[in-house]
């Protein structure tokens, strides 16, 4: 599939540090927990958790909206749950792209559920074209109108990932 450049690799890497900057700074004193969503967010996540220099822990989760398509289903799924307990505990849920908002949502929820003492949203790219449910992205790498997005960990069918930058495709 054709492609053009969106946000170039020292884009991504200026942006990280910013958000991680800022987390560093608002959970000064405190140890939150990041929670990852697989397996989109795995690049994103490590560059992050790395960058900010406040003890963080790990852990990750994976939901489906997507089948095979490039449209969300509308159902989601959780495949993988966190193994670490999170009642009284700050959380950080750490995503790759917020497209229609049902994915986020559907954890945010679920994690509330669960007693976190707070839970904040941190994503690369907020996409505006689709949203349906309207989630507040605390942290916000990017904000983009439209398109379908590769690269950095985003993928198409499973291809794309391993892209250091982050594409559109045609
Ligand atoms: P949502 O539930 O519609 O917000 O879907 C979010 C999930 O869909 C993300 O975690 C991605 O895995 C996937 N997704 C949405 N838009 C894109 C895109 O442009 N490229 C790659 N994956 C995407
Ligand atoms: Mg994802």
């Amino acid at each position: 599939m054709e492609r053009e450049l969106c946000i170039s690799k020292e884009a991504i890497q200026q942006r990280v540090l910013e958000l991680a900057e800022q987390i560093t700074s608002d959970y000064a004193g405190e140890e939150p927990i990041l929670i990852g969503i697989l397996n989109g967010a795995v690049f994103f996540f490590s560059d992050l958790m790395r960058a900010i220099s406040i003890p963080t822990k790990m852990d990750f989760v994976r939901a489906s909206s997507y089948g095979s398509r490039m449209a969300s289903s509308g159902i989601i799924r959780m495949t993988k749950d966190i193994e670490i307990p999170i009642a009284g505990k700050p959380v950080v849920l750490v995503e790759d792209i917020v497209d229609s908002g049902l994915t986020l949502s559907y954890l945010k929820e679920k994690f509330e559920q669960r007693g976190a003492s707070s839970l904040k949203i941190c994503a690369l790219i907020d996409k505006l074209e689709r949203k349906e449910k309207d989630v507040f992205v605390d942290y916000c790498g990017f904000q983009i109108q439209e398109g379908f997005l590769v690269g950095y960990g985003l993928d198409c069918n499973e291809e794309y990932r391993y892209l250091p930058e982050i594409y559109r495709l045609k």
